[in-house]
């Protein structure tokens, strides 16, 4: 066995692959000289719900559901056939009780696959994974954004966030109104939502960031939760940064294994001044803004 190969141990039907320790770039201070286990478990789809290219699902996973934290991930098997062979990745969306949520758009096989399970199915999942946001430094006035299938991990985020006492802004954009499937959830859940879309069907007419921008004049928020398309998120960094506002962001990438043993999804993030390759499904997928290199600053 290599050094990142793993092994399954069966643990009254949860496995647990055990990542033995590797050496390394050890970012914002964790320690991965230590094991990581990973949950492995089947969980029945109790809800789904889906409109408009978005699907919901709620899938009864007390061993995810208990340790999640917002930000975090869980990886799907969305098809016991092996084609598609790779798990694919899905930020936790929802947690009540023993149960979590996944909201996904289908964009190709694997997640079409997905919204085609039934209620009663299983899916085989592992989770939860990853680093989440820093829901303990948000302040009093925090602001959340989300672009289209990225209010996914926001929704999570708002819930605890309010759990904790503090009331979130709300930021959601899409295309057209039908990128804004989760609107009338958010607003029954009342929290305080500023809509955009970039044809003016639904809110304010453009980009989220435009109206995130404008709101700024009356509002200061005390940190930044944001999640979507790499455009949006590379100029609320942009924005956070000259305007003094900590953020973080949650980065997307082709993840083979979610679990750190694939490199799969490596990414320049900077630590300490310094820019180096880390696996995201492992130190990510949220980074505080100074950390992130993005792809625009890449290309200079
Ligand atoms: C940490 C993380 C959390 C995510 N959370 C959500 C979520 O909550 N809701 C949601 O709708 N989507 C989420 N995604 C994106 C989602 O994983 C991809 O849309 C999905 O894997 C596409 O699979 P597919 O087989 O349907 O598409 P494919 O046919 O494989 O590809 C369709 C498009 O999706 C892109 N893609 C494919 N695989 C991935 C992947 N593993 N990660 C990112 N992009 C990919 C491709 O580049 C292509 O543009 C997340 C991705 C990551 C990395
Ligand atoms: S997805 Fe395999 S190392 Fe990150």
């Amino acid at each position: 066995m290599n050094t990142h190969s793993h092994y399954v141990k069966k643990l009254s039907g949860v496995s647990k692959f055990l990542l033995p320790p590797r050496p390394g770039f050890c970012y914002r201070g964790l320690n991965f000289r230590k094991a990581m286990a990973v949950n492995r478990s089947q969980a029945k789809i109790i809800r789904k719900w889906s409109r408009d290219g978005y699907c919901t699902l709620t899938l009864e996973a007390p061993a995810v559901a208990g340790p999640a934290r917002p930000g975090q991930f869980i990886m799907v098997k969305v098809s016991d056939h092996g084609h598609p062979l790779l798990r694919r990745p899905f930020s936790l969306h929802a947690r009540q009780g023993s149960n979590v949520s996944i909201f996904f758009q289908v964009t190709g096989l694997g997640t079409s696959l997905l919204a085609r399970k039934a209620e009663g199915e299983e899916v085989d999942i592992l989770g939860p994974l990853g680093q989440g946001f820093s829901v303990g430094e948000a302040g009093t006035k925090p602001a959340l954004v989300g672009g289209g299938r990225g209010i996914a991990p926001l929704v999570f985020l708002a819930d605890e966030l309010r759990a904790a006492g503090v009331e979130p802004n709300v930021f959601y954009g899409g295309k057209t109104a039908a990128d804004l499937p989760l609107r009338e959830e958010l607003e029954r859940q009342g929290f305080d939502v500023f809509l955009s879309t970039d044809d003016g069907s639904l809110g304010f007419g453009g980009l989220v960031t435009e109206l995130f921008g404008k709101r700024l004049d009356s509002f200061r928020p005390t940190r930044l939760f944001a999640c979507g398309p790499e455009a949006m998120m590379e100029n609320l960094s942009a924005l956070s940064l000259r305007e003094g506002i900590p953020a973080e962001f949650s980065l997307e990438s082709v993840m083979g294994c979610g679990f750190g043993a694939c490199w799969g999804c490596v990414k320049k993030i900077r630590h300490r001044g310094a820019a180096g390759w880390i696996k995201i499904c492992q130190e990510g997928p949220v980074f505080a803004a100074e950390d992130i290199v993005w792809d625009g600053e890449e290309r200079g």
